[in-house]
């Protein structure tokens, strides 16, 4: 019955990987990496905008053998998904980045370590087998501690530059006031300029970890113009954004609304989606991340216009519940579920995966194409030989 096998009778999927690994964290850890900011209503929303999504399954394809796939940061990945930055995942296993990237290497696929990461971009970029990795910046006054930042990446082979662009000022986390937030005191941020106060990175007047909120276009140039690496920007959700990162000379653009931890309302990265890939697709890459939860959002992500999908909790959770085998877990049931999601769609690749294998339901009942489905896609139709036997 080509029925794929589960390791984990527990976990079998994303939701059960949240729910076995939250229980180990403890409630401040918990909270600190389940939610986001205010209500709430954009770390949800994230989610439940690709359940708004219907698919349209092709049959009678030959689908014995299903590519993956696809090149991130220059390198051939197994599937077009990644690590998105987040802080200290230590917090979680003490393996920390350095297990994460472990799993991220055995599965072929591409990480991005945070500024606040607990293991050193040297020791990350070392567990590597032919995968790249990226390295995140949120951008402080100190010009200086911004470069020092990205010369250790350069030094540690990273191949992408991720500067993150929505945090000007950090998002109001209720969690993080309520359970009084803090790091253990043995807690190591080796990526940070020497002297920086490890637990209190982000806040107080040191300009080495002050958020740059005076930060602008002609600074992403002048970023840009001071690194050997792709920059991408991560933390765009308007067609109009794209267009200024795209002429400002980044390689791509992250939609991406911090995992709902920053603007709470902001849009939905999937409702974001289109606007951004209509408006830069082409021209330069577009990748998303927030509320990836099975392989049918990422091919859903795919088929609206993104080139690439990040996960942030998912390692998380998969640290928690079992260290690198849970993070690889976590791969597996991602994998798998896109791997199906491919097959009963009639995709033998990627680049199968179109616009008219979604359906929007609409209040009546009926579904409705998205977008200009009807004009674009039927003219790709229409030079296929399917089409002519219609
Ligand atoms: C605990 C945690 C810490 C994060 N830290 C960072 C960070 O240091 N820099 C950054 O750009 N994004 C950070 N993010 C956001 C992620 O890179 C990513 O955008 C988000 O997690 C994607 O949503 P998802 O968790 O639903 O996949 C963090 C997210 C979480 C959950």
């Amino acid at each position: 019955m080509n029925r794929l096998q589960c390791p984990d009778p527990r976990v079998v999927s994303i939701a059960d990987l949240q729910r076995e690994g939250t229980r180990k964290l403890g409630k401040m850890y918990g909270e600190y990496y389940n939610e986001g900011s205010m209500d709430l209503i954009t770390l949800n929303d994230n989610s439940a905008a690709f359940d708004r999504v219907r698919l349209r399954p092709r049959v009678c394809v030959d689908v014995s053998a299903v590519d993956m796939s696809t090149e991130c940061f220059g390198t051939q990945v197994s599937m077009p998904l990644g690590f998105s930055p987040a802080a200290f995942h230590a917090l979680a296993h003490p393996s920390g980045e350095v297990g994460t990237s472990r799993a991220a290497a055995k599965a072929g696929i591409n990480m991005v370590l945070s500024t606040y990461a607990t293991a050193s971009v040297s020791d990350v970029t070392a567990q590597g087998r032919g995968n790249a990795y990226g390295m995140q910046l949120s951008m402080v006054v100190d010009w200086d501690s911004n470069l020092h930042i990205v010369r250790n990446a350069e030094r540690a082979g990273c191949r992408a530059l991720v500067l993150t662009v929505d945090c000007a000022c950090l998002g109001r986390r209720l969690n993080e006031y309520r359970n009084e937030f803090c790091l253990p005191p043995t807690l190591q941020l080796p990526n940070l300029p020497p002297g920086v106060d490890v637990h209190n990175p982000v806040a107080g007047n040191d300009p080495r970890s002050s958020y740059d909120n005076a930060f602008t276009w002609d600074k992403v140039k002048r970023l840009i113009a001071s690194t050997s690496m792709p920059v991408y920007l991560k933390g765009i959700l308007t067609a109009e954004d794209a267009i200024l990162a795209a002429n400002a000379g980044a390689t791509g653009v992250i939609v991406s609304n911090h995992g709902g931890r920053q603007l709470d309302g902001a849009l939905a990265t999937f409702d974001a989606l289109e606007g951004v890939a209509n408006a830069v697709k082409g021209r330069i890459e577009v990748h998303l991340d927030g509320g990836i939860r099975r392989g049918s959002d990422i091919f859903k992500a795919i088929a609206l216009g993104a080139d690439h999908c990040w996960v942030g909790r998912v390692p998380i959770w998969g640290l928690a519940y079992d260290g690198e085998d849970g993070v690889s877990l976590g791969l597996k049931i991602l994998r798998d579920e896109l791997l199906i999601t491919m097959s009963l769609c009639g995709c033998r690749t990627l680049k199968d995966i179109r616009r008219s294998h979604l359906a929007r339901m609409q209040a009546d009942g009926t579904w409705a194409a998205l977008a200009d489905f009807r004009r674009s896609e039927l003219a790709v139709l229409r030079e296929t030989e399917q089409v002519a036997k219609l």
